[in-house]
């Protein structure tokens, strides 16, 4: 009877947990004591008890494992009930008033008395103040690996600590930053007053940034990124280098000083020696985040004629290879005069916006389409494109990801090409190569945001081309003008292998290469939409949650290519690489992709030099 008369007491009592305001209470313990005493709350461990039976058995008093048996009559449910009971003290604890209310608190999962392998609490910062990873995710670390958060009545809910493998120090999660895997929390103990950990404040930039690109730093650094130390600008390596290049006169050169003489998107950089080759690595320097428009208006000149029939390239054949001249006209396609069937979507949503979700691709309509594929075990890691008949692009983070302990060399990838089945070999179509070399973004940030996802790779021999294998064209600044344009659409394909590459448990494959377009977004609503910092090095795309449609970065392919359609030259450019999405399938979350076109000059330095290297 008491019990039914002090319900409200409980209500209120549970409102007032549960609306932030826990932390007055535990503040106010003694209060908060006086409340409790004779109020269980439903939860997991007590719903199916008839209310005082336990009570009487095991909170007031002191029960043994047996007891604890009777009580629950199941097996897992007393244990259950017996680990906590334990780590409660509840078998120790002589039974004061006060110490009756620990033992109660405690049970009932909001503070600790042990390890806090009791704990049900809502506490989701860690004690250094790094937001907790939510338990069902892959993302930064890959969780699965080691605890299963599906499982029917896990306790591993959303993001909040836990100890569920029963560490000393109590609970614990895994942390949001990459470079940290798991970090213990502050929980409130029972019957102790409680100061919460708060989130950490963003890290404040370290002083200023250099704007321009850094064209007017002038300071004396001369170390790298990599660590190596800069060679004098007037060494005999370094003019030999220099040679062909376009630098601007007004960068004087002093030295070994870090300079960005050729207006480099990505900084002051030098020339180093690495055993015994002299290459080019970038300097260690803050960039300020130059506006997108800025960027179009002062990159230099060396966007490719879109005039035919006079059409200049950007890359020397000489190290990047054959293509560039007939990139982006699908042989079976533009090359005979034809659309694909779903093409028109693309170039009306430069008119209006109508909404297509995924679909199988046509056979033949992505010839650029590459599948970087594992050789041992051998299995599917990613998407990629062909952008010349030596040259693979694709998302750093297929190559290189060390919270998932992923660091693969060329020895480790084969690449396939001419592919549309997943997993059948397509004899006479498909071709397999190797490679010879790996180069991942220098400034790549895998421990913040993912900035810079880009890696290139260079094939071991060239391919031949072929109906089913054919380049795709890289951004000039004229189309990338025109077609990054937020509502204009873009084209996604992969085998969808972006979830199997961050959440091994979902292995739902597509039989052959799927397509989804995607309208681009404009830039400040995908900064609102995540956490995550986004930089110009990235867009997004998907559609927006009033859109109410499915098909999102998900049906995509990390590391494959966003592709439109520029009309004026009836051709196909690849305006991205799959980078990142934030829950996939949750509303208002898009697809993030590195912005080719902001990474042009690198890729032409980073292919210029290897060609140089291979001669
Ligand atoms: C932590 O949990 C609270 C309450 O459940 C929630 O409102 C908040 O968004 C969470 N914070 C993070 C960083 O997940
Ligand atoms: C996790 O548990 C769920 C439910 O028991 C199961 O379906 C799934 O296969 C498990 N995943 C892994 C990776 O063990
Ligand atoms: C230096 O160049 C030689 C010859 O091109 C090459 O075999 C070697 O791998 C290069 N070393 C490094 C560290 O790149
Ligand atoms: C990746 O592996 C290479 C050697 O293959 C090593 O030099 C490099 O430090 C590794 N990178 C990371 C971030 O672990």
């Amino acid at each position: 009877m008491e019990m039914i008369r002090l319900k409200p007491a409980a209500v209120l009592l549970l409102f007032l947990l549960h609306s932030g305001l826990a932390e007055e209470v535990f503040l106010h313990s003694q209060l908060a004591n006086q409340l409790l005493v004779r109020n269980p709350r439903a939860n997991q461990i007590f719903e199916e008890l008839k209310p005082g039976n336990l009570e009487r058995e095991c909170i007031e008093e002191i029960c043994d494992h047996e007891e604890v048996r009777e009580v629950f009559e199941q097996p897992d449910k007393t244990e259950t009930f017996w680990t906590k009971y334990q780590d409660c003290k509840g078998i120790q604890m002589t039974r004061t008033g006060e110490n009756i209310n620990i033992v109660r608190q405690c049970l009932e999962g909001q503070c600790i008395s042990g390890s806090g392998v009791n704990y049900e609490g809502n506490i989701n910062i860690t004690q250094s103040g790094r937001q907790c990873q939510a338990w069902s995710s892959s993302y930064p670390h890959p969780i699965i690996r080691e605890f299963n958060a599906s499982k029917p009545n896990s306790v591993l809910q959303e993001n909040f600590c836990r100890n569920p493998d029963k560490r000393p120090e109590g609970p614990w999660c895994f942390t949001k930053d990459p470079t940290v895997q798991k970090e213990n929390c502050k929980v409130p103990t029972c019957g102790q007053d409680f100061v919460p950990s708060t989130v950490a404040p963003e890290q404040i930039q370290s002083g200023e940034c250099l704007p321009n690109y850094g064209l007017d730093y002038v300071g004396d650094l001369d170390v790298t990124l990599g660590g190596h130390t800069c060679i004098q600008w007037s060494s005999p390596e370094a003019m030999s280098l220099s040679v062909d290049k376009d630098f601007i006169p007004e960068v004087s050169l002093p030295g070994n000083k870090c300079r960005n003489p050729d207006n480099d998107p990505e900084g002051p950089w030098c020339y180093v020696e690495v055993a015994g080759n002299v290459t080019l690595d970038y300097c260690d320097l803050e960039l300020c985040e130059d506006s997108l428009v800025q960027e179009f208006l002062t990159t230099g000149t060396e966007g490719r004629s879109v005039l035919k029939p006079a059409r200049r390239t950007f890359f020397s054949p000489r190290t990047f290879g054959q293509g560039e001249i007939v990139c982006g006209e699908r042989p079976l396609f533009e090359k005979q005069n034809k659309k694909d069937a779903n093409e028109d979507e693309l170039l009306e949503s430069y008119r209006e916006s109508r909404i297509v979700g995924g679909k199988d691709a046509e056979v033949a309509s992505a010839p650029w389409q590459v599948m970087l594929y594992k050789r041992s075990p051998q299995e599917l890691l990613c998407g990629a494109s062909l952008i010349s008949d030596q040259w693979i692009l694709t998302a750093a983070h297929c190559i290189l990801y060390p919270p998932w302990n992923k660091n693969f060399t060329a020895d480790d990838i084969l690449v396939r090409l001419g592919k549309h089945d997943r997993a059948k070999f397509e004899r006479g179509t498909e071709k397999i190569v190797a490679i010879s070399e790996i180069i991942v973004h220098p400034k790549y940030n895998w421990k913040e945001n993912l900035n810079r996802d880009i890696a290139l790779l260079h094939l071991r021999r060239p391919v031949v081309f072929s109906d089913e294998i054919h380049p795709i064209c890289l951004p000039t600044k004229k189309v990338a003008l025109t077609l990054m344009t937020e509502g204009y659409k873009g084209r996604v394909t992969g085998w969808g292998n972006l979830k199997e590459t961050w959440n091994p448990s979902a292995r739902n494959l597509p039989k052959v290469l799927q397509q989804v377009h995607l309208p681009i977004v404009d830039q400040d609503t995908c900064r609102i939409s995540t956490s995550v910092k986004v930089t110009n090095n990235m867009f997004c795309a998907g559609y927006k949650p009033e859109d109410a449609k499915s098909g999102d970065a998900c049906e995509g392919d990390s590391g494959g290519p966003f592709v439109m359609k520029y009309p004026a030259e009836d051709r196909w450019y690849q305006m991205g690489i799959v980078s990142w999405g934030e829950g996939c399938n949750r509303d208002g979350k898009y697809g993030f992709y590195t912005h080719l076109f902001r990474m042009n000059r690198w890729m032409k330095k980073m292919i210029d030099k290897t060609g140089k290297d291979d001669n």
